[in-house]
């Protein structure tokens, strides 16, 4: 904390109002998974669906948020921290404006995964692990990057020479190999209806 001289203001108008006037259950969808595992294409699937279904939504993606608010963060385990760490208080402002938010984020320590986790309240954090094995990520290697990587041209890469925790009890585990994007987006919206997120 670098000032104790901010008190922190109530808003008039509570998360709960907010939620009521959208007709849904906010939450936050925490995608986690290897890179080019899936999480911003199913992230998206879900996000497009639950649009149609009228539904308020958003969807803060790994890529773009570098390019912006955490543009100046690198890949050490340090700046994965501070990248997950801001993440979640913006993700964390968004539940409480009454939106089902989407996170797309390698977020590879579940301690990171654990501690955004424990800044909502119990069940506004879904686990959502995109279970894709290595093998698969790296054959896809949509950006070409896992081939840079084993050419020595990136270092500390998720899953080659920096470590990927995988989720202990992830709400919700998507399988891509074995299904399609449709099918994997379906499961989700099926989550959000049996769990009372959406009706
Ligand atoms: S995280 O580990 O801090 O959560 P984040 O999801 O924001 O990662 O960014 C991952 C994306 O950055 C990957 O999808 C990939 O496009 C790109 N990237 C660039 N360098 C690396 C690297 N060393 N390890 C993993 N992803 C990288």
């Amino acid at each position: 904390m670098k000032t104790d001289n901010t008190v922190w203001h109530a808003h008039l108008v509570t998360k709960q109002e907010r939620a009521e006037l959208k007709g849904q259950k906010p939450c936050l969808l925490w995608y986690t998974g290897l890179s080019g595992s899936g999480k911003s294409t199913i992230a998206n699937a879900v996000d497009d669906l639950l649009f149609q279904q009228q539904r308020h939504t958003y969807l803060l993606d790994g890529d773009n948020v570098r390019h912006g608010l955490n543009g100046d963060l690198g890949f050490s385990d340090q700046d994965r921290i501070e990248n997950i760490r801001r993440i979640s208080q913006v993700a964390k402002l968004f539940v409480d404006s009454g939106l089902i938010v989407s996170t797309a984020f390698i977020s590879p320590f579940q301690t990171d995964r654990d501690m955004a986790r424990a800044m909502l309240e119990p069940g506004e954090f879904i686990e959502v692990f995109i279970d894709t094995p290595i093998s698969v990520c790296e054959q896809r290697d949509p950006k070409g990057l896992y081939k840079k990587a084993r050419a020595g041209e990136i270092k500390d890469f998720t899953g080659l020479d920096s470590s990927y925790d995988v989720p202990k009890q992830a709400e919700i585990q998507v399988m891509t190999a074995k299904q399609s994007v449709q099918q994997c987006a379906q499961q989700i919206i099926a989550y959000l209806k049996t769990n009372g997120y959406i009706g």
